[in-house]
């Protein structure tokens, strides 16, 4: 199964990403962890990434198709795949599409998850990670069993550079205007899914399997 997931930030992407990963295994990939991963690795990649990253913005997206391009032909993706966070942009979607056609694939779901934007800040500005497995965490609405430590790695969680308030207000804005014309893209090809991101995690989750079949 070729998936894409499609949110705001803070909508819950990389959360239930996690949870559809393995329930039909299949490889999650995120761009933003790609970056991240680059960022700490200090690669020429990372480098050029964190430039954008830090202000909120988008990296441009022949860098960005480049990375996922590079990915999907890896052999884990023979099977499906689960891309989070990509596409981003109408351009994006419109190379993806050339990108899996060449290699005789498509996406069989556009997944959104739908949260109004004015959830969002509360739950970036929560947000704990894991600086080992990358485990996302919420003070309030997803908290580890040991406050401030990884349930698997027991490593202290950390907060995301890019999760800042003022940092996450321009990343909101910038992917708002992104977001309604790749909608519009999966709607036209009919592969598009919503559910809504305004609940239980574990009960948006359910509402997935359901989509997905
Ligand atoms: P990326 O890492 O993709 O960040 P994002 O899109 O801003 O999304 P987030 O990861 O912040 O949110 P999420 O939807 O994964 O939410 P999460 O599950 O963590 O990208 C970072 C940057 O990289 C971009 O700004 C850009 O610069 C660059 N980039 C990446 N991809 C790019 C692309 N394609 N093109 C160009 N540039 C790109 O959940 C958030 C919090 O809420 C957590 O604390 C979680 O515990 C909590 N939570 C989750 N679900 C619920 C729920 N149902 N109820 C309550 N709380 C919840
Ligand atoms: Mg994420």
């Amino acid at each position: 199964m070729n998936i894409i997931l499609i949110g705001l930030p803070g909508a819950g992407k990389g959360t239930q990403a996690e949870k559809i990963s393995e329930k039909y295994n299949i490889p999650h990939i995120s761009t933003g962890d790609m970056f991240r991963l680059a960022i700490k690795n200090e690669t020429d990649l990372g480098k050029e990434a964190k430039a954008f990253m830090d202000k909120g913005e988008l990296v441009p997206d022949e860098v960005t198709v480049g990375i996922v391009q590079e990915r999907l032909q890896e052999e884990d993706c023979n099977h499906g795949f689960l891309l989070d966070g990509f596409p981003r942009t109408l351009a994006q979607a419109e190379e993806l599409q050339v990108l899996l056609s060449n290699m005789n694939r498509h996406v069989d779901y556009a997944l959104h998850i739908d949260v109004p934007k004015d959830q969002l800040i509360e739950r970036l500005t929560g947000r704990r990670i894991c600086p080992t497995c990358g485990a996302t965490y919420h003070d309030l609405f997803n908290p580890p069993k040991v406050e401030g430590h990884c349930d698997r790695e027991n490593a202290e969680l950390i907060q995301r550079e890019d999760d800042q308030e003022e940092t996450v207000k321009k990343r909101l804005s910038v992917n708002l205007k992104q977001t309604k014309p790749i909608l519009d893209f999966y709607e036209e090809r009919g592969t598009l899914v919503t559910v809504d991101g305004v609940q239980e995690i574990d009960k948006v989750f359910e509402d997935i399997q359901k989509k997905l079949g």
